[in-house]
């Protein structure tokens, strides 16, 4: 094989479709096409109104139309797609199991399984194999075995290249990359394999940023890399609850340790907690992979990762609670943002989830506004969590696209995401609309404090006393 003309990619979802928007966009001369059995995805990502399109994402909907019917194709053809290929990325959800062995913390590797034999059902000839999708490591062995068993007497050449794009940033980072991680086997034709994956990403990415590594590394790279940032977000969160008890300010703390340039100041923005696909999941699949080896010190290093991130949610809403003189029983709250982080229509694992259930529980009035976000998937995401009946979890909670008419009679407003427009709402009209003590409670500390107390708001800033 000389080079890639045609490529397909299984699974049109957050990663799969801005990834391969990118490289059609980046190689007019490979043809792309991108393939899910969720038709209902598939009629989306080929509507003709940009806003329709599945996945928000700053700058995709002119990348998609750009290349869209010339050399990027959605379909749910997964077999034709398959068969045209030369270069195959799986690139479907791997949840975290919610059964059986594992349950809770390994992956869910069902998906991939299914590709995987779909691909050996389907070829004809050589095909490399590209896992795009979080993998806890050695899933490119099993995706090896079930090819190398089932296949037609095809050669099959199994790559690993884990996607770090964030959500919201997804066009930039793509086009951007710090870095791009390849791993395959040293054997001759892994070599070629990895080398015609990097001349892809070389149309518009230095060869220095292209990382070739083993398979292992590579899948283990990702998790590791979520699990240091992930880190970073529990730690700041620790400091924030201390700050909260003493005079220390979260943000002073922040700028003073992130100038130290060995720790750099990314990633130290004090929150609600954590949300997102990744980094929760990849965090349990280490503290699975590591306790499978009987690394138990290793899996409870990694574990207090996420309880912290759970009390950092939990202690959000508690202090709502205790701040509204311990109950929020009928009281009307406004939610402000429900998905996990700015800029993106997705909610898996959002803060706010967790937040609002444990308010429900107190028989709060839930008000929901998120830009992008909305009322099927917010109520798709309270019943998911089974802690009442769906008519219950309606009844209780709400969601409107008008934030300035939610607010009329409230008595307090949360803000679970850091929406920009958020900053330009008229605070001052926000106040009038609302009971007094007009209560607000900022998760993602996104306003001034001083202006509020003046304007009369009670507010409360993660990480300041
Ligand atoms: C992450 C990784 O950044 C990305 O490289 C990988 O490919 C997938 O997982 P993503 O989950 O899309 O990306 O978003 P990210 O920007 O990492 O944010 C994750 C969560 O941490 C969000 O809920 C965000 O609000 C929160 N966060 C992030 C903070 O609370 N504080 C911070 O300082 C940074
Ligand atoms: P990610 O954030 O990793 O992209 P998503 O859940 O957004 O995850 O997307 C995964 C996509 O993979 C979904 O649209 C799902 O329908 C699709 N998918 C899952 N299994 C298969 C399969 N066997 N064949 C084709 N598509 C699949």
């Amino acid at each position: 094989m000389k080079k890639i003309s045609n490529i397909c990619c299984i699974g049109a979802g957050y990663v799969g479709g801005p990834t391969m928007s990118v490289i059609a966009h980046k190689c007019p001369d490979v043809k792309v096409t991108v393939v899910d059995i969720n038709q209902k995805r598939i009629d989306l990502w080929n509507h003709e109104n940009p806003d329709k399109l599945p996945v928000y994402e700053p700058g995709l909907s002119e990348i998609v139309f750009n290349s869209r019917g010339k050399n990027l194709f959605f379909s749910t053809d997964v077999d034709k797609a398959i068969d045209e290929a030369d270069m195959i990325f799986i690139s479907v959800n791997t949840p975290t199991k919610t059964y059986g062995k594992g349950k809770g913390q390994a992956a869910d590797l069902k998906f991939i399984e299914l590709c995987a034999r779909n691909i050996a059902r389907v070829a004809t000839n050589d095909k490399i194999v590209v896992e795009k999708s979080t993998l806890p490591v050695r899933t490119a062995e099993a995706i090896k075995s079930i090819l190398h068993n089932t296949g037609n007497n095809v050669r099959f050449e199994i790559l690993s290249n884990p996607e770090f794009l964030a959500e919201g940033t997804a066009i930039e980072d793509l086009l951007h990359a710090d870095r791009v991680l390849i791993g395959g086997d040293d054997t001759p034709s892994g070599q070629e394999a990895k080398n015609l994956l990097s001349a892809v990403y070389e149309n518009w990415l230095p060869k220095e940023r292209i990382l070739q590594t083993n398979v292992w590394s590579s899948e283990l790279s990702k998790l590791v890399a979520n699990a240091f940032l992930a880190q970073r977000v529990s730690s700041i969160n620790s400091i924030s609850a201390l700050c909260e008890r003493t005079e220390a300010n979260i943000a002073e703390v922040s700028r003073a340790i992130g100038h130290d340039s060995r720790i750099g100041a990314k990633f130290l923005n004090a929150s609600v907690g954590f949300g997102g696909s990744c980094f929760q999941k990849d965090i349990l699949n280490l503290v699975y992979i590591a306790k499978s080896f009987g690394l138990n010190e290793v899996a409870d290093y990694w574990e207090q990762v996420i309880i912290m991130n759970d009390y950092q949610k939990t202690r959000f809403a508690d202090n709502i609670i205790s701040t509204m003189f311990n109950t929020v029983s009928g009281k009307k709250i406004v939610f402000y943002g429900w998905a996990f982080k700015k800029d993106t229509n997705d909610t898996r694992e959002s803060a706010a989830i967790y937040v609002a259930n444990l308010l429900l529980e107190e028989q709060a009035n839930i008000v929901v506004y998120d830009p992008q976000v909305g009322e099927e998937q917010i109520y798709s995401d309270l019943d998911y969590l089974g802690t009442r009946s769906e008519e219950e979890n309606r009844k209780l909670l709400k969601v409107t696209t008008d934030y300035m008419e939610a607010t009329k009679d409230a008595h307090a407003i949360a803000i679970l995401t850091e929406w920009d427009e958020f900053k330009t709402y008229d605070w001052n009209q926000i106040h009038d609309n609302m009971l007094k003590p007009a209560f607000v409670f900022d998760g993602r500390r996104m306003l001034d404090k001083a202006k509020m107390q003046e304007m009369g708001f009670d507010y409360y800033k993660i990480g300041e006393s």
